[in-house]
């Protein structure tokens, strides 16, 4: 048993062009999930290295949605390939061909979340910034204006209604004096003298106001505490925490509305905000807590799902809104994300006005008379008829009291939301693609009870939906017939609501495509991720704007059909970033073992790249190329949407390497043989140790490999390029050692790779990486995981005793070829060589960050042994960093 903790030294290692930092190893409790650990300071141009292998997914902590999100356009620097597989296979080379745009940054705010920022920056071709316009994170495409208003029977209704909502959610109750505070907790504060309570104040918490409970959440016990804080002054700001004996939340702060009906609300407005890919997210917070907005409506599908894993996704996702909803009112609908026992979820985690649950209400705000409906009691009949009847009934006497002529003169603006629309032109099956929606017209018995005439006849003025992914603007409209206003200003005086479709705020699934061809009715229409602000001006004016996020959207086809939409990012520019790779080998078609734990990263932005290290499909020419085919129909959900970064394997070789060939599309000129790229601070150089074996297709090959490579590390070497890429990272498919129990190459002393083919013996590769410095080589091929210290020429180069990957003195080696294929593993030998650091036959892959120009960390996940729970997995930094503690192996 070994037990080594960390030390920081700086040690210049001999013959290296690149001086590298001390390293830490960490072993592991299990002999499964061990790591390495790499840090250091330095003498620059400095590198180390940060190696860990574990087997849990779990290591993530925190919300992914906020560190990993694909966004928006990164302009490409050079030589990135972006892979769009179809199942005709054929990746299409974006190299070069992206149109730059948009640039997003990801910075930590100061409230600790993360927060966007998006650089307008434009770019000819090889990124030379020509401009730089704000530093403003959203683009506006699309805007509404309304005017004067439909003047048929409006009247109004005198309710200043509404609470606001927090987890800390806290809602407007009817009057401007008051707002209810909503938190859940997992300890029952009732045995405590006073329970649990708010304190609040103008400056200071000096007053006082007990909570009430309700029930619990679907799955376990959990604790809703409310809080109805009363006659408060209107248009200021109170400070608040919420808590009992047990403990007190931080301080947050509200303003109350101002008095009266003649003040200009602004709103964010969306829906289908989920816990991952909730891509509207930072700039929804930032803006919130900017004071941007007087309330949030979110209309419909929350958390995907608020009952998940018991409630815990519910959780998340509230505490992720809690920067809004402790700050601002959170007005909600029921969607059908909300529906698992009885929308009960919902119906306990927020506070609405009403009675009802918030399954329907209203509420009033300055000029506005707001109701909120339940499009579900349409649509999940079984909770009971009896529910969209009484909503009916309800909403028939809510608008006939907001259109007293009193009531409306006040409040003229009367606007609807819910989550299903009534109208819709994308391309799917929902109901709002067919004619008779059944929130329109009604349905079956219950023909009579849509909801189109009655908002029709009510003069409700805007109706705000979400549901599907994306903004769809109507014409004002009723009954499939257009009304606009006039002809040169549609929405001025319109005589048919408005309708908007705002379902992008961004959920884990994704966007709704829309149908090639427009409707007459649709004014305006995008599937890009955003929301929508909505201010009224005053009784006559209002105003709503759409805001998307670009996310580079792109299909391929031709005139004979079409591949779907996909979406890929470029990378941000410079080398101060830091990229996270998926890195593996040995992927087949059959047994793809950690297929569905890489589709479900890549999807959820985990990655900017994966490096697949040879061995495809087994094999791509199989079956006259049908094996390849569906291979490449099994990676396009990596590879659609990410760059998929190849080197030829083994099993490649059939016909020359003709599938590898033509199915890639790698940057250089060798069809995918060799190349290099660079990511952030890392010069990535791929090659085909292949040339080493398959002679018959030519020795040139090669020697023209050797001498390219030469020349590449030369350049990648200089130090005005390792200054900015300090990190040389080598992949390619069979390994220079390898403790295996077979007879590969690997597995004897003088590896072809290594030190040369039989007949030459002076173009072998270890002399030229050590040479130059390279960091890290990664190989594949045999189906197992192994990690190597810092070795040349079977010597070892630790960094120190302590800490070996810090500034190792000579290459570290990670053997990772066990994604997973239909020739299962390849054990190891029963003795570990001294060389050999680390070794687990279990199927798996490797995560890759370079955190910057010091710090490289690895990480090997095996998909066996450990139940690896996708849902729960998040990204988080701390996944990377080295864990510093008291590790051991056996
Ligand atoms: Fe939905
Ligand atoms: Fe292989």
């Amino acid at each position: 048993m070994k037990f080594l903790v960390a030390e920081y030294k700086v040690l210049k290692p001999p013959g290296n062009t690149s001086v590298r930092n001390l390293a830490n190893l960490q072993q592991s409790k299990h002999l499964k999930d061990e790591s390495l650990v790499v840090t250091g300071t330095g003498i620059s141009p400095m590198a180390s290295l940060v190696l860990r292998d574990s087997s849990q997914l779990t290591a993530f902590k925190s919300y992914q949605t906020k560190l990993c999100i694909p966004m928006l356009n990164h302009m490409i620097c050079k030589n990135m390939c972006l892979a769009a597989v179809t199942s005709e296979s054929q990746n299409l080379a974006s190299d070069n061909q992206i149109k730059p745009t948009l640039i997003v940054c990801r910075r930590r705010g100061g409230f600790g979340f993360e927060t966007r920022q998006v650089i307008v920056e434009c770019f000819v071709a090889k990124n030379i910034p020509i401009q730089l316009h704000s530093l403003h994170a959203n683009v506006v495409v699309d805007h509404l204006a309304m005017g004067g208003r439909y003047l048929s029977s409006r009247r109004g209704v005198a309710r200043l209604h509404g609470r606001y909502a927090v987890p800390l959610n806290f809602q407007v109750t009817h009057k401007a004096t008051e707002m209810v505070v909503t938190w859940s907790t997992v300890n029952d504060t009732r045995p405590m003298v006073e329970g649990s309570w708010v304190e609040y104040g103008l400056d200071v918490l000096n007053l006082t106001a007990n909570s009430s409970y309700s029930g619990t959440t679907s799955f376990r016990d959990q604790y809703i505490h409310r809080v109805k804080l009363t006659d408060l002054e209107p248009g200021s700001v109170y400070v608040y925490h919420c808590g009992s004996e047990l403990g007190w939340s931080t301080v947050f702060w509200f303003k109350t509305r101002p008095e009266g009906q003649s003040w200009s609300p602004m709103l964010a407005v969306y829906g289908d905000l989920g816990n991952s890919y909730a891509e509207s997210l930072t700039l929804l917070q930032k803006e919130a807590q900017r004071g941007l907005y007087d309330a949030f409506i979110h209309a419909g599908d929350f958390a995907y799902d608020l009952d998940s894993e018991e409630g815990r996704v519910g959780d998340e996702f509230l505490g992720q809104i809690e920067s809004i909803a402790g700050y601002v009112p959170y007005m909600t609908c029921p969607g059908n994300h909300e529906q698992a026992n009885n929308f009960s979820d919902y119906r306990n985690r927020f506070s609405m006005p009403g009675n009802t649950e918030g399954l329907w209400y209203s509420f009033d705000v300055g000029p506005i008379h707001f109701i909120s409906i339940s499009t579900e009691v349409y649509y999940f009949l079984e909770y009971g008829f009896e529910l969209l009847t009484r909503q009916f009934s309800w909403l028939k006497e809510d608008l006939k009291i907001a259109i007293l002529a009193e009531n409306r003169a006040l409040r003229p603006w009367i606007i609807v939301y819910g989550h299903r629309p009534m109208y819709c032109s994308n391309e799917n099956t929902d109901d709002c693609t067919s004619n008779q929606t059944q929130t329109r017209t009604g349905f079956m018995e219950l023909l009579g009870k849509g909801l189109e005439d009655l908002f029709y006849d009510y003069g409700v003025d805007l109706e705000i939906w979400a549901h599907e992914h994306s903004y769809e603007r109507l014409w004002p409209i009723y009954n499939y017939q257009i009304y606009n206003g006039s002809l040169d200003s549609p929405y001025s005086n319109p005589e048919a609501p408005v309708h908007v479709i705002t379902g992008s705020a961004g959920c884990s699934e994704f966007h709704d495509p829309f149908k090639s061809k427009q409707p007459y009715w649709s004014a305006f229409r995008s599937a890009d991720y955003g929301y929508n602000r909505l201010k009224v001006f005053n009784s006559t004016h209002l105003y709503m704007e759409s805001v998307c996020f670009y996310v580079a959207a792109y299909h391929c086809g031709s005139e004979k059909g079409w591949s779907p939409v996909f979406w890929f990012k470029t990378r941000p520019p410079g080398h101060s970033w830091s990229p996270a790779l998926a890195v593996y080998g040995d992927l087949g078609y059959h047994n793809a073992r950690s297929l569905p734990h890489l589709q479900n990263e890549v999807q959820r932005g985990f990655y900017d790249a994966v490096i697949h290290a040879g061995d495809f499909a087994y094999d791509m020419n199989d079956e006259e190329g049908n094996v390849g085919d569906k291979f490449l129909r099994q990676i396009e959900s990596m590879a659609g949407y990410i760059p998929y970064m190849t080197c030829p394997g083994n099993h490649e070789a059939n016909n020359n390497f003709s599938d590898y060939r033509n199915r890639f599309s790698m940057p250089g000129n060798t069809e995918g043989l060799w190349y290099s790229f660079d990511v952030g601070p890392i010069h990535f150089i791929s090659i085909s140790t292949e040339v080493y074996y398959f002679l018959e297709y030519g020795f040139e090959l090669l020697t023209r490999q050797f001498n390219w490579l030469k020349e590449d590390l030369k350049k990648a070497t200089k130090p005005s390029n390792r200054a900015l890429r300090p990190w040389i990272i080598v992949y390619g498919h069979r390994p220079m050692y390898c403790s295996n129990k077979n007879i590969d190459d690997c597995t004897m002393n003088q590896t072809r790779t290594r030190i040369g083919t039989p007949d030459i013996m002076n173009d072998g590769l270890e002399d030229m990486f050590y040479n130059h410095g390279v960091d890290l080589e990664i190989w594949a091929h045999e189906h197992s995981y192994e990690r190597l210290w810092p070795i040349y020429n079977y010597q070892i180069y630790n960094g120190s005793l302590r800490e070996p990957y810090r500034n190792p003195g000579a290459p570290v080696h990670v053997i990772t070829g066990s994604a997973g294929c239909d020739e299962k593993h390849d054990p190891f030998k029963s003795k570990q060589p001294y060389w050999s650091a680390f070794r687990s036959v279990d199927y798996g892959y490797n995560r890759l960050k370079v955190f910057n120009s010091t710090h490289l960390y690895m990480e090997y996940v095996s998909v066996e042994h450990h139940r690896v729970s996708i849902s729960r997995s998040r990204c988080t930094n701390t996944q990377y960093r080295s864990t510093g503690g008291s590790d051991t192996r056996s």
